[in-house]
Protein backbone atom coordinates (compact mmCIF):
# COMPACT_ATOMS: atom_id res chain seq x y z
CA UNK A 1 0.00 0.00 0.00
CA UNK A 2 1.31 3.35 -1.00
CA UNK A 3 1.61 6.39 1.30
CA UNK A 4 -2.15 8.16 -0.03
CA UNK A 5 -4.05 5.43 0.34
CA UNK A 6 -2.96 5.27 4.16
CA UNK A 7 -2.93 8.80 5.14
CA UNK A 8 -7.00 8.66 3.01
CA UNK A 9 -8.18 6.21 5.49
CA UNK A 10 -6.44 8.13 8.59
CA UNK A 11 -8.30 11.45 7.08
CA UNK A 12 -11.30 10.19 7.09
CA UNK A 13 -10.83 9.26 10.97
CA UNK A 14 -9.92 5.73 10.67
CA UNK A 15 -7.70 4.50 13.39
CA UNK A 16 -4.33 2.92 11.67
CA UNK A 17 -3.46 -0.50 12.79
CA UNK A 18 0.41 -1.32 12.64
CA UNK A 19 2.31 -4.20 13.94
CA UNK A 20 6.29 -5.13 13.92
CA UNK A 21 6.92 -7.63 11.23
CA UNK A 22 9.79 -9.15 10.10
CA UNK A 23 9.23 -12.38 7.48
CA UNK A 24 7.09 -13.25 4.65
CA UNK A 25 4.25 -15.87 6.27
CA UNK A 26 3.63 -12.55 9.33
CA UNK A 27 3.11 -10.62 6.53
CA UNK A 28 0.73 -12.57 4.64
CA UNK A 29 -1.16 -13.26 8.15
CA UNK A 30 -0.95 -9.55 8.96
CA UNK A 31 -2.48 -8.45 5.49
CA UNK A 32 -5.47 -11.13 5.86
CA UNK A 33 -6.12 -9.20 9.06
CA UNK A 34 -6.18 -6.13 7.64
CA UNK A 35 -3.49 -4.38 9.36
CA UNK A 36 -2.28 -1.23 7.97
CA UNK A 37 1.39 -0.86 8.67
CA UNK A 38 3.93 -3.81 8.57
CA UNK A 39 6.58 -2.27 10.45
CA UNK A 40 9.95 -3.79 10.03
CA UNK A 41 10.88 -2.61 13.03
CA UNK A 42 14.80 -3.04 14.27
CA UNK A 43 13.54 -4.34 17.01
CA UNK A 44 14.02 -7.79 15.62
CA UNK A 45 17.60 -7.22 16.77
CA UNK A 46 16.03 -8.64 20.43
CA UNK A 47 13.19 -10.27 19.04
CA UNK A 48 14.52 -12.34 16.17
CA UNK A 49 18.43 -11.99 16.95
CA UNK A 50 18.14 -12.42 20.79
CA UNK A 51 20.45 -8.94 21.40
CA UNK A 52 19.66 -6.77 24.34
CA UNK A 53 19.20 -3.80 22.14
CA UNK A 54 18.67 -2.45 18.74
CA UNK A 55 22.04 -1.06 18.70
CA UNK A 56 23.82 -4.14 16.65
CA UNK A 57 21.33 -4.56 13.65
CA UNK A 58 22.80 -3.52 10.19
CA UNK A 59 21.32 -2.34 7.32
CA UNK A 60 21.93 -5.54 5.51
CA UNK A 61 19.88 -7.45 8.21
CA UNK A 62 17.08 -4.66 7.86
CA UNK A 63 17.10 -5.26 3.56
CA UNK A 64 16.84 -8.87 3.90
CA UNK A 65 13.75 -8.71 6.39
CA UNK A 66 12.40 -5.60 4.45
CA UNK A 67 12.51 -8.23 1.18
CA UNK A 68 10.88 -11.30 3.26
CA UNK A 69 8.09 -8.69 4.44
CA UNK A 70 7.59 -7.44 1.51
CA UNK A 71 6.94 -10.79 -0.98
CA UNK A 72 4.26 -12.31 1.64
CA UNK A 73 2.60 -8.87 1.89
CA UNK A 74 2.33 -8.16 -2.11
CA UNK A 75 0.98 -4.32 -1.57
CA UNK A 76 -1.54 -5.59 0.73
CA UNK A 77 0.08 -3.23 3.41
CA UNK A 78 2.60 -0.19 4.01
CA UNK A 79 5.44 -1.58 4.50
CA UNK A 80 7.59 1.03 7.15
CA UNK A 81 11.39 -0.09 7.76
CA UNK A 82 13.36 1.46 10.38
CA UNK A 83 16.75 2.78 9.35
CA UNK A 84 19.16 1.34 11.78
CA UNK A 85 21.57 2.77 14.15
CA UNK A 86 24.58 4.64 12.24
CA UNK A 87 22.87 4.48 9.31
CA UNK A 88 21.62 7.53 8.88
CA UNK A 89 22.62 10.25 11.63
CA UNK A 90 25.78 11.27 10.29
CA UNK A 91 24.75 13.23 7.03
CA UNK A 92 21.68 13.87 5.15
CA UNK A 93 23.39 11.63 1.75
CA UNK A 94 24.58 8.97 4.06
CA UNK A 95 20.79 8.46 4.89
CA UNK A 96 19.72 8.78 1.57
CA UNK A 97 21.99 6.46 0.61
CA UNK A 98 20.40 3.66 3.00
CA UNK A 99 16.84 4.76 2.51
CA UNK A 100 17.25 4.03 -1.15
CA UNK A 101 18.31 0.38 -0.61
CA UNK A 102 15.61 0.06 1.91
CA UNK A 103 12.86 1.04 -0.69
CA UNK A 104 14.85 -1.16 -3.27
CA UNK A 105 14.19 -3.76 -0.82
CA UNK A 106 10.14 -2.94 -1.09
CA UNK A 107 9.40 -0.30 2.02
CA UNK A 108 7.53 2.21 0.84
CA UNK A 109 8.57 4.69 3.49
CA UNK A 110 11.42 4.67 6.20
CA UNK A 111 11.43 5.62 10.20
CA UNK A 112 14.43 7.51 12.04
CA UNK A 113 14.85 8.28 15.21
CA UNK A 114 15.12 11.94 16.68
CA UNK A 115 14.05 15.60 17.01
CA UNK A 116 14.61 18.88 15.49
CA UNK A 117 18.25 17.62 15.10
CA UNK A 118 17.20 15.31 12.24
CA UNK A 119 15.28 17.79 10.22
CA UNK A 120 18.00 18.77 7.32
CA UNK A 121 17.86 14.68 6.87
CA UNK A 122 14.04 14.64 6.77
CA UNK A 123 14.04 17.45 4.42
CA UNK A 124 16.43 15.89 2.45
CA UNK A 125 14.70 12.83 2.18
CA UNK A 126 11.36 13.93 1.46
CA UNK A 127 11.96 16.09 -1.09
CA UNK A 128 14.26 12.99 -2.65
CA UNK A 129 11.26 10.34 -3.18
CA UNK A 130 11.87 9.32 0.15
CA UNK A 131 8.38 9.08 2.45
CA UNK A 132 9.99 9.67 6.25
CA UNK A 133 8.17 8.76 9.43
CA UNK A 134 9.36 10.70 12.51
CA UNK A 135 9.87 8.70 16.03
CA UNK A 136 10.23 10.91 19.11
CA UNK A 137 9.63 10.34 23.31
CA UNK A 138 12.00 6.76 24.23
CA UNK A 139 14.25 6.34 21.26
CA UNK A 140 15.99 2.67 21.55
CA UNK A 141 18.19 3.68 19.39
CA UNK A 142 19.17 6.11 22.86
CA UNK A 143 18.95 3.41 25.03
CA UNK A 144 22.89 4.54 26.55
CA UNK A 145 21.51 7.99 27.09
CA UNK A 146 18.67 7.05 28.26
CA UNK A 147 17.54 3.37 29.37
CA UNK A 148 14.54 2.74 28.38
CA UNK A 149 12.31 5.01 30.78
CA UNK A 150 9.13 6.97 29.39
CA UNK A 151 9.82 10.82 28.13
CA UNK A 152 8.16 13.98 28.36
CA UNK A 153 7.14 13.51 31.92
CA UNK A 154 7.89 16.56 32.99
CA UNK A 155 7.66 20.51 31.81
CA UNK A 156 10.84 20.77 29.64
CA UNK A 157 11.09 17.23 28.30
CA UNK A 158 7.40 18.35 27.01
CA UNK A 159 8.38 21.46 25.55
CA UNK A 160 11.50 19.80 23.88
CA UNK A 161 8.91 17.34 22.70
CA UNK A 162 6.35 19.00 20.84
CA UNK A 163 9.22 21.69 19.33
CA UNK A 164 10.97 18.09 18.12
CA UNK A 165 7.34 17.32 16.50
CA UNK A 166 6.65 20.78 14.53
CA UNK A 167 10.25 20.85 13.15
CA UNK A 168 9.95 17.45 12.09
CA UNK A 169 6.61 17.73 10.39
CA UNK A 170 8.28 21.27 8.74
CA UNK A 171 10.71 19.42 6.85
CA UNK A 172 8.69 16.47 5.82
CA UNK A 173 7.33 13.73 7.98
CA UNK A 174 4.52 12.12 7.07
CA UNK A 175 3.75 9.92 10.12
CA UNK A 176 4.79 10.02 13.40
CA UNK A 177 5.46 7.62 16.00
CA UNK A 178 5.30 8.57 19.46
CA UNK A 179 7.06 6.05 22.03
CA UNK A 180 6.54 5.94 26.12
CA UNK A 181 4.81 9.29 26.58
CA UNK A 182 2.06 10.61 28.91
CA UNK A 183 -1.35 10.25 26.76
CA UNK A 184 -1.66 13.83 27.64
CA UNK A 185 1.39 15.00 25.53
CA UNK A 186 0.79 12.35 22.56
CA UNK A 187 -2.74 14.10 22.46
CA UNK A 188 -1.63 17.40 22.36
CA UNK A 189 0.93 16.29 19.54
CA UNK A 190 -1.60 14.34 17.60
CA UNK A 191 -3.32 17.82 17.43
CA UNK A 192 -0.67 20.10 16.37
CA UNK A 193 0.26 17.67 14.21
CA UNK A 194 -0.81 17.91 10.84
CA UNK A 195 0.54 13.96 9.77
CA UNK A 196 -0.83 10.86 11.72
CA UNK A 197 0.46 9.99 15.00
CA UNK A 198 1.23 6.11 15.62
CA UNK A 199 1.21 5.36 19.30
CA UNK A 200 3.06 2.74 21.46
CA UNK A 201 3.07 3.44 25.07
CA UNK A 202 1.49 6.87 24.15
CA UNK A 203 -2.35 6.32 25.35
CA UNK A 204 -5.37 6.43 23.64
CA UNK A 205 -5.40 10.05 21.04
CA UNK A 206 -3.29 8.92 18.69
CA UNK A 207 -4.25 8.29 15.28
CA UNK A 208 -3.21 4.84 15.30
CA UNK A 209 -1.28 2.29 17.09
CA UNK A 210 1.33 -0.22 17.13
CA UNK A 211 2.98 -3.29 18.96
CA UNK A 212 6.01 -5.57 18.81
CA UNK A 213 4.56 -8.45 17.24
CA UNK A 214 6.40 -10.52 20.01
CA UNK A 215 4.45 -8.70 23.17
CA UNK A 216 0.84 -8.59 21.65
CA UNK A 217 1.53 -12.70 20.84
CA UNK A 218 2.43 -13.16 25.04
CA UNK A 219 6.01 -14.24 23.68
CA UNK A 220 8.29 -11.65 25.66
CA UNK A 221 9.51 -12.56 28.70
CA UNK A 222 9.24 -9.14 30.85
CA UNK A 223 6.79 -7.06 28.26
CA UNK A 224 6.28 -3.58 28.52
CA UNK A 225 3.86 -1.93 30.74
CA UNK A 226 1.60 -0.91 27.45
CA UNK A 227 1.88 -4.04 26.06
CA UNK A 228 -1.14 -6.62 26.14
CA UNK A 229 -1.15 -10.27 25.46
CA UNK A 230 -3.80 -11.10 22.77
CA UNK A 231 -2.76 -14.12 22.04
CA UNK A 232 -4.76 -15.20 25.61
CA UNK A 233 -7.56 -16.88 25.19
CA UNK A 234 -7.28 -16.82 21.00
CA UNK A 235 -7.14 -19.89 19.08
CA UNK A 236 -5.11 -19.07 16.59
CA UNK A 237 -2.39 -16.96 15.26
CA UNK A 238 -5.03 -14.94 12.93
CA UNK A 239 -7.60 -14.67 16.38
CA UNK A 240 -5.08 -12.56 18.15
CA UNK A 241 -4.02 -10.45 15.07
CA UNK A 242 -7.62 -10.13 14.54
CA UNK A 243 -8.58 -9.26 18.17
CA UNK A 244 -5.95 -6.53 18.15
CA UNK A 245 -6.72 -4.73 15.00
CA UNK A 246 -10.66 -4.93 16.49
CA UNK A 247 -9.55 -3.55 19.83
CA UNK A 248 -7.30 -0.73 17.90
CA UNK A 249 -10.32 0.30 15.31
CA UNK A 250 -12.82 0.10 17.88
CA UNK A 251 -10.54 2.20 20.88
CA UNK A 252 -10.46 -0.63 22.85
CA UNK A 253 -6.70 -0.71 23.14
CA UNK A 254 -4.96 0.68 24.77
CA UNK A 255 -6.79 1.10 27.68
CA UNK A 256 -5.97 3.36 30.86
CA UNK A 257 -4.07 0.37 32.10
CA UNK A 258 -1.48 0.63 29.39
CA UNK A 259 -0.92 4.21 29.50
CA UNK A 260 2.51 5.46 30.69
O1 LIG B 1 11.62 -1.25 16.06
C1 LIG B 1 10.47 -1.17 16.53
O2 LIG B 1 9.82 -2.16 16.83
C2 LIG B 1 9.91 0.15 16.74
C3 LIG B 1 8.67 0.23 17.57
C4 LIG B 1 9.05 0.22 19.00
C5 LIG B 1 7.84 1.43 17.23
O3 LIG B 1 10.46 1.13 16.31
Amino acid sequence: MYLPQLLKKSAKGEKLVALTCYDASFARLMVRCGVDILLVGDSLGMTIQGHATTLPVTLEQMTYHTEAVARGAEGGALILTDLPFGSYQQAPEQAFAAAARLLAAGANMVKLEGGSIMAATVAFLSQRGVPVCGHLGLLPQSVNQTGYAAQGRDGAGATRLLRDAEDLMGAGVKLMVLESIPSVLAEEVTQRLAVPTIGIGAGPYCNGQVLVLQDMLGLTPKPPRFARDFMAGALSLEEAVLSYARAVRMGEFPGPEHCV
